[in-house]
């Protein structure tokens, strides 16, 4: 009897050797709302390739574009309960965690991507990217979109075109300050959602960058853009601490350098994707981009500036003065 145990045991024992020798690939599900053909789509794309390269079966990374598996709503928390391991959602939806990163939604704060770099890079914005600790999220770095602009069902040139509209905006009270600032409607929608409502005519416009303003259709449901460049649209991109900190300790390293990498090639062709998506917008002939004088954008930044003011104390004036110091 005793004998039939141990072999009983030795044979488990060997069956479990076996089973940690091809023990299952972790699998990392890195989940966005956006197009493959964009800064985010394509960095995701390059992470995926990096990670199979560096870590071959030891880890596996899924990635789901265009909100297929989660909406810009639902990932963070689907994060916190593991359903999703990685995601980079616009630095404009994380105020149900922290007040500090709308700094990046106040209106015409940034002069181009050179300051928003800048900025990004500065000791403020590396504190930044540890806002959402407490909440247990890690924020493991920023990746450009590009500036916004502002298209519509009928032209914006001043402010005074945009009042009494509907625009679609992301979960950010900022950006519905901005608004409401100049007399009209922002309506907080999910990004999944904007085509259909602009093509229906539910509502009369939305602000984003060239790159999903092509990637998603949208110049092909309004007939005019007018491009402002009053904000920004950037990420983060963020796992769960404890999902993360669990990481083998011989496999976070080569996930980090991974990221790290894919970051900085997404990064360096956001703005190439955002000027060559202007051009094909400009070559479909199906909107028409407005440029403003210096004057009529003028008359935006006086109308969407007091915006600052209003969120000053939940930002922090520190970080916005670190913000507007970026910009020299
Ligand atoms: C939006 O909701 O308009 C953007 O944040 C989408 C994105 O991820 O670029």
């Amino acid at each position: 009897m005793l004998k039939f145990a141990s072999l009983t045991s030795l044979a488990a024992g060997i069956m479990m050797a076996a089973g940690a020798a091809v023990a299952d690939p972790i699998t990392i599900k890195f989940s966005h709302v956006v197009a493959e053909n964009t800064p985010k789509g394509q960095m995701a794309i390059k992470f995926q390739e990096l990670v199979e390269e560096k870590l071959g079966d030891q880890v596996d990374v899924e990635v789901y574009p265009n909100s297929q598996l989660y909406g810009d709503d639902q990932v963070l928390e689907a994060m916190l309960l593991g359903d999703v391991q990685l995601a980079a959602p616009s630095l404009s939806k994380f105020q149900k965690y922290t007040d500090q990163l709308q700094v990046f939604d106040l209106p015409f704060l940034f002069e181009d991507m050179a300051a928003v770099e800048r900025f990004q890079n500065s000791a403020t914005g590396v504190q930044l990217l540890t806002s959402l600790q407490d909440k247990g999220l890690i924020g493991l770095g920023y990746l450009h979109n590009g500036l916004k602009q502002l298209s519509a069902s009928e032209p914006l040139r001043v402010p005074e075109d945009a009042a009494g509209k509907k625009f679609r905006i992301q979960t950010s009270d900022v950006l519905a300050a901005q608004f409401k600032a100049i007399d009209a409607v922002p309506l907080k929608k999910p990004f999944s959602e904007v085509f259909i409502l602009l093509q229906t005519q539910a509502i009369d416009g939305q602000e984003n960058t060239y790159s999903n303003i092509y990637s998603q259709k949208f110049f092909e449901v309004q007939p005019y853009i007018t491009e402002s460049n009053h904000g920004l649209i950037d990420y983060m991109v963020v796992s769960s601490a404890s999902f993360w900190n669990g990481l083998p300790e011989d496999v976070r390293p080569k996930v980090e350098a991974a990221l790290k990498q894919a970051l900085a090639y997404g990064n360096s062709i956001a703005l190439k994707e955002n000027q060559e998506a202007k051009q094909a917008i400009i070559d479909s002939g199906k909107s028409e981009i407005i440029t403003l004088t210096p004057e009529q954008r003028q008359q935006w930044v006086e109308a969407m500036k007091p915006v600052w003011d209003q969120f000053a104390d939940e930002i922090g004036q520190d970080v916005i003065d670190a913000a507007v110091a970026s910009n020299e």
